[in-house]
Order: C-alpha cells, then structure tokens, then sequence
C-alpha cells in the first residue's frame, strides 16, 4: 500500500459513506471532534434525516464537551461519491449489511479516495478478507467496528482482513484514538470481533429462555441492569469473576465453580476446562488487574456500582447524599 499521506494527529477531514444510524452517529462525533465532515449517502431524504440525527445528538455532545472549533456547520453533504472522497484523509464506510453491497462500495470508495488514505468499514460481522475481494488496492481497507451511538460509546473494534497492510491498521489504530475513541486492535479475523461475539452469547440464551417460557423480556432486562449490568460498566466479565472466588481470585473460582461449567445452564457446548485454559484465565486476570490486588477490586467495584447507581437516579431513598 501506499504510505497514508497524512499522520493520524494531522487528519482534519474525514467522510462518512452511509448516514444512517450509525454513519449519521460517526458524524456526530467527528463534528464534535473539531473535524471536517463530508457525508454521502444516496436515499433522497438522507440530507433531512442526518441533519437530524446530528441535531439531536448535539446537547449530549456539548455535555460530554466538544474539541476546540467543533461545529456544526462543518458538516458538507456531498452529491456524489466520488466528490464525498475527493479530499478525504480518513472514510468511514456505513452502507447497510449486505455483502455484495460492501464489496462494491468498498471497491468504488478505493477508487475515488486519494492512494494510501485508510477506509475503515463499520460492518458488524463480515470478516474484511470476505468484502476486499473487489477493490485495487485492499490493503488500506479494514473494520473500524463501532457501538451505536458512536458518539457516546467509545470501543471501536479495529481488525484488518488478509490483503490488508499492517500499516493501514497502526494508522486507524492511532487515528479512532486521537480522535477519542477507546480503540482495541485485533490480530485476527474472530467471527463477531469481541463485543459482538460476548452481546450474542447473552442474546442467543435470551431468545432461549423466552422460546422456552423460562424467563419473560422483563425478567431477562431486569436480570442485567439490577445485576451484573452494573459491575460491567466499568470492570469486566472475566475480573468481576475473579471477585466471586474471594482471596483466592480466578485460581479458586475456576478450582470451585469451573465443573458446572458443564451444567446445563447453557444452550453452547463448553470448552473443556483443561489446565492450559485455567492457567490462561488466572494469568489474563492478573495482567487485567494491573498490579491490583483483590481488595483494591473489591473497593473498586463497590464504588463503581455507588457512581452507577447514583447516575441513573437509582440510588435507595431516604440515606445521605
Ligand atoms: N445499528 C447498529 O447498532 C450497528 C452497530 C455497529 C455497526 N453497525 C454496522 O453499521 C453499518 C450501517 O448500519 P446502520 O444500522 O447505520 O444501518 P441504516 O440502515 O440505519 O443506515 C444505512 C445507510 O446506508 C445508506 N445506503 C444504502 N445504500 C448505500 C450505498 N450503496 N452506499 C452508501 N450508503 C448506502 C442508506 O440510505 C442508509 O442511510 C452496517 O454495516 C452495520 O452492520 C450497525
């Protein structure tokens, strides 16, 4: 591939292709960012709905504080593709979730964006190998795998597909983190990247559960947000289960709690919980701690789920503020 001409830190104009919900959210951030923003998208009313989108956002984003020279007014709708491209320094591909769709924007976008400029698609679940097939040079093209809103949510999921450079991915690596996203780059093609795989293990027992008249939509909602819903906002799966084996962390937990891995509990076949996967459990525990010992995560948590529940206005009544 080219070298991309500009360095992540200089980029000062970014397009966004597909405004919908989501290219409409990557917007709004950018806009928010102090970029430059060109968008296209060809539904007719695509112009209204994302001056909309943009519009609501926007209180959410002066409150979370917008980049020096952040306005709307930077935002162009462009007529065309190829002017959208023309003087892109970053594209953020948003079209629907249709492969042979992606496969020719992808390739279409290639062609009329500067060389060496990164194309970042914001697929949910196509491997980029399966939509770079098309395209001249694929080695600029990658997944740039956001949450919805963009502009709230930070993770954005980063993963390259096999003709694509390295390089490209540093670059949209460094790039999303300057322009304030929590970025984790991936070193391989995983079905569903990480979020995606983690949210549809919990939605497929879901759709379980209430198929099977095992649990009600409420029951199931109620289970996560007055649950577990609140340590994951800020400690994750794999640490907040650490906790559940007291002193003795991940080691004692999978030592006591690791052969009900095999119970009936779930719909997936379990993987076999042999010592390599129980030392690597204990080892990425420790690394996530960062030097954190059980009771700082325990003190850690308790205040975390106090800040959770204070900023959503759930806090028991009638104790001091
Ligand atoms: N909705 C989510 O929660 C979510 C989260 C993460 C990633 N994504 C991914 O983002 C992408 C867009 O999803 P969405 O939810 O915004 O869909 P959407 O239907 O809201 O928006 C898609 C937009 O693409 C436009 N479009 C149609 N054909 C096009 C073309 N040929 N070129 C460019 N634009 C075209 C449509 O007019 C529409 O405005 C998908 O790849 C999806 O998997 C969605």
């Amino acid at each position: 591939m080219t070298t991309p001409p500009t360095e992540p830190t200089g980029v000062t104009k970014v397009t966004c292709v597909g405004a919908g919900v989501i290219g409409g959210g990557w917007v709004a951030h950018f806009l928010a960012r102090g970029y430059d923003v060109t968008a296209w998208d060809p539904a007719p009313d695509a112009r209204e709905k994302l001056r909309r989108l943009v519009d609501a956002a926007w209180p959410a984003l002066i409150q979370l504080g917008l980049a020096e020279g952040a306005s709307r007014d930077r935002l162009t709708i462009a007529g065309t593709l190829e002017e959208a491209c023309a003087e892109a320094q970053f594209v953020q591909e948003s079209a629907p979730e249709k492969l042979d769709l992606k496969r020719d924007l992808l390739a279409r976008l290639d062609a009329a964006t500067p060389p060496g400029v990164v194309i970042a698609s914001s697929t949910s679940g196509y491997p980029m190998t399966d939509m770079q097939t098309e395209a001249a040079d694929p080695s600029r093209l990658l997944v740039g795998h956001p949450f919805n809103p963009p502009y709230l949510i930070p993770l954005v999921e980063v993963v390259g597909g096999e003709r694509t450079a390295g390089e490209a991915v540093e670059w949209a690596s460094r790039f999303y983190e300057v322009a304030g996203k929590s970025v984790i780059t991936m070193d391989r093609e995983v079905p569903g990247f990480i979020a995606n795989r983690l949210q549809e293990a919990l939605w497929r027992e879901a759709l379980h559960m209430v198929a099977n008249g095992e649990a009600t939509v409420k029951e199931i909602d109620d289970s996560i947000t007055e649950g577990p819903g609140l340590r994951w906002a800020f400690m994750g799966p794999c640490l907040t289960f650490a906790l559940a084996g007291g002193e003795g962390g991940m080691g004692h937990m999978l030592d006591h709690f690791g052969p009900s891995l095999k119970s009936p509990w779930t719909r997936l076949e379990a993987p076999e919980l042999d010592a390599a996967l129980r030392d690597a459990m204990v080892d990425g525990c420790d690394e996530a701690a960062e030097g954190r010992t059980i009771a700082d995560l325990v003190a850690e948590r308790d205040q975390g789920v106090i800040d959770v529940l204070r900023a959503t206005g759930r806090l028991p009544k009638g104790g001091a503020e």
